[in-house]
């Protein structure tokens, strides 16, 4: 693949700091990207205020009838938006459902997504709760292209941090938080640059 100017769309449920990052990064000349359009399943998420503060579309998705996934006629909805916006690359960026294979077929291997914790470890919700809970000493986030399982897409980036004596849920996720605000601009500068490749569970960084 070729380097090429990414047409991102993202979708999230909450603060969207990772959101932010991936902005940060554009702005500041080092990600080639353009964020064409926010979507988010929360009316009021503070992801779309940043967008919008910073002229992005931004609009809320009704997800409804379902309460964890993506899919029916919010997905096709979901799609069609992002085709609107000539969007080629979808960023999950704190979006609380689960995608389908609807979303997945309209953008082949162009479906990122961003984990705290180190896959395949502690997959799910509140992973960084689920380290501290379990005792590890290390925890950390993924950068990850998104398949139709829950967290288990082929691994682009890891970034770990130390669990610390004290540290609660709070405490333990800002940490992992300040990795993650490198860990998806940098996952997207790859993608750009044309030097990702996916091979089975595989992905091959050309480079490196
Ligand atoms: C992040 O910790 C991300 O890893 C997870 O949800 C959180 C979203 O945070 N998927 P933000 O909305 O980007 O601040």
């Amino acid at each position: 693949m070729d380097s090429a100017t990414l047409r991102i769309g993202v979708l999230g449920s909450g603060s969207g700091s990772n959101m932010q990052s991936v902005l940060d990064a554009v702005l500041a000349g080092t990600l080639d990207a353009k964020i064409c359009v926010v979507l988010s399943d929360v009316a009021d998420a503070k992801i779309l205020d940043r967008a919008r503060d910073h002229g992005i579309p931004a609009q809320w998705l009704d997800c409804a009838p379902y309460k964890t996934k993506l899919d029916g006629e919010a997905e096709r909805a979901c799609v069609r938006v992002l085709n609107s916006h000539g969007v080629d690359t979808v960023v999950l960026a704190g979006f609380m459902r689960i995608v389908k294979p609807g979303l997945l077929a309209a953008f082949p291997n162009r479906v990122l997504n961003i984990h705290p914790a180190l896959l395949p470890a502690f997959p799910g919700i509140a992973a960084w709760k689920q380290a501290l809970d379990y005792g590890a000493k290390a925890a950390g986030c993924t950068v990850h292209f998104v398949d139709e399982g829950t967290d288990t897409g082929p691994i682009i980036i890891q970034k770990a941090v130390p669990v610390l004596e004290g540290d609660t849920p709070e405490t333990l996720h800002a940490r992992i938080q300040v990795q993650e605000h490198l860990a998806y601009p940098e996952a997207l500068r790859l993608l750009s640059e044309g030097r990702l490749r996916v091979d089975g569970r595989r992905v091959i960084i050309a480079g490196c």
